[in-house]
């Protein structure tokens, strides 16, 4: 079952932002885009880049390594060369913080 963390305050999170979030396993990357937040996994599916720094577009992160693209929200492919999804995280706010799930360690 899973848990979740909390990683920041709402404000420290405005609408454009994001932030790196070290869970044990696996650093992921809490953005706001428009005012929903969303967290996805540091990690380009292609050939392990990482994310952060990728310009984000209508819902879409781009990778600055090679440019495969991923929907933020489901985390699926939308630009070549990635081939896999990158995983995704659910993130909630309640009581003025930004929680998101941790990833499950196997
Ligand atoms: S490492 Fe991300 S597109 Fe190649």
């Amino acid at each position: 079952m899973s848990s979740f963390v909390a990683v920041a305050r709402v404000e420290e999170l405005p609408p454009g932002a994001r932030l790196h979030y070290a869970f044990e396993e696996e650093t992921v990357i809490v953005l706001n885009v428009g005012g929903e937040f969303f967290a996805i996994a540091d990690l380009c599916t292609h050939d392990g880049g990482p994310l952060e720094d990728g310009e984000v577009c209508d819902h879409q992160i781009e990778c600055p390594r090679h440019g495969a693209r991923f929907d933020i929200r489901s985390g699926r492919v939308t630009r070549l060369p990635a081939a896999d999804p990158i995983p995704t995280y659910r993130v909630k706010v309640e009581d003025g913080l930004v929680y998101v799930e941790e990833p499950e360690l196997w």
